[in-house]
């Protein structure tokens, strides 16, 4: 089996946490609605979810969705605008239609069953080494690791790992450590699970409950005090801040609002028309600012600024508040939305 390069230590003490670790997630594991079920399907849409997104907030959508799309066949079926209203709000929109993409593969090349081989897995879209793992080990038991930011943070706290964790070589040695673990557990989905547990629940970025910690004893960072120092950061991301400008134009009731095209982010949402999609649009002298709000996404500050325009070049379809609440719409246009609403709706419905 590939070690990465740590010493045999290293892993020896990895199979020493693995009863401690396991203890911990019996008491201590949160109540959370795909821990009742074995279904694969049900725990990849849970992963899939999960990836950026916090467990409070992911709760009710995960419901949602079992309950509108309780089988992979329903899902590869479904239309793909109801997907996207399903996970309005989520964000990342790309892992939506991977799911509608991957349920579809899943119809046509494997007869509609969920595969149990983790390279099979991440043949689908959307499915890459840490998902297969997560599947793999909480739906089948299978020995396979996961490393995320959880992950990390705890290996690299534990067992003093003071190197930036995104170096490749790093990477490998905290993924061979996580196999070491994994394999040393009857219990694989316990045992991923409890990582995910502590990340999640004690061992915080910043001030961990190292009080509460089931391997508190084990842990160099703790010992040497270096908790603040571990896992070291990288280059700190840079900000690009954007103000774009947004058109409320209203007539005979309705709003105007435009799809986004194919090929860009939240491709297939509707939005308010906008300076973004048409940065060739001036504001005429008078038009009145409505609303502003802030969206934050990957590496961009965005400020929007909504305007009240009589009219403009737009191509579009007209929307009443009630239609749009069916219909998939931006997270930034609908914090626009929800500000002017209450103005509007006296004017418009
Ligand atoms: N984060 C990622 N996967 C998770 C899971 N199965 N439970 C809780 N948090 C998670």
């Amino acid at each position: 089996m590939h070690r990465g390069s740590l010493p045999v230590s290293h892993h020896r003490k990895a199979r020493r946490l693995v009863p401690k670790l396991l203890d911990w997630y019996q008491a201590h594991a949160r109540d959370l609605p795909w821990r009742h079920t074995e279904d694969p399907y049900a725990i990849w849409i849970s992963e899939i979810m999960l990836q950026q997104t916090q467990v409070t907030t992911v709760i009710p959508y995960w419901k949602r969705w079992m309950r509108a799309l309780p089988t992979v066949q329903k899902l590869a079926r479904i239309n793909p605008e109801r997907v996207l209203k399903l996970w309005e709000g989520l964000g990342y929109y790309s892992r939506a239609r991977n799911l509608q993409a991957a349920a579809q593969k899943i119809v046509t090349e494997h007869g509609g069953i969920f595969p149990e081989d983790p390279k099979i897995m991440r043949e689908l879209p959307g499915i890459g080494r840490y998902t297969a793992g997560a599947i793999s080990s909480i739906a089948f038991d299978q020995p396979e690791p996961i490393v995320d930011g959880n992950v990390v943070r705890i290996l690299t706290r534990i067992f003093g790992i003071r190197k930036n964790p995104k170096n490749k070589k790093t990477q490998e040695e905290l993924w061979s450590l996580a196999q070491t673990l994994v394999s040393a557990s009857d219990n694989c989905g316990a045992l991923n699970q409890s990582l995910m547990e502590l990340g999640a629940t004690v061992c915080h970025p910043r001030q961990p409950e190292c009080e509460n910690c089931p391997v508190i004893h084990n842990c160099v960072a703790r010992r040497e005090k270096t908790i603040t120092l571990i896992p070291a950061k990288g280059k700190r991301i840079k900000y690009t801040e954007k103000e774009i400008k947004v058109f409320v134009i209203k007539h005979n009731g309705r709003l105007l609002m435009q799809k986004r095209p194919k090929g860009v982010i939240n491709a297939d949402f509707w939005e308010l028309p906008n300076n973004e999609t048409r940065p060739e649009i001036t504001l005429p002298k008078r038009a009145r600012l409505l609303a502003s709000a802030k969206h934050n996404i990957t590496s961009y500050r965005i400020k929007l600024n909504a305007y009240s325009m009589k009219s403009g070049p737009f191509k579009g379809r007209w929307f009443t508040f009630s239609d749009l609440r069916k219909f998939p719409v931006t997270a930034a246009h609908r914090k626009i939305l929800k500000i002017v609403e209450p103005t509007l709706k006296r004017t418009i419905e």
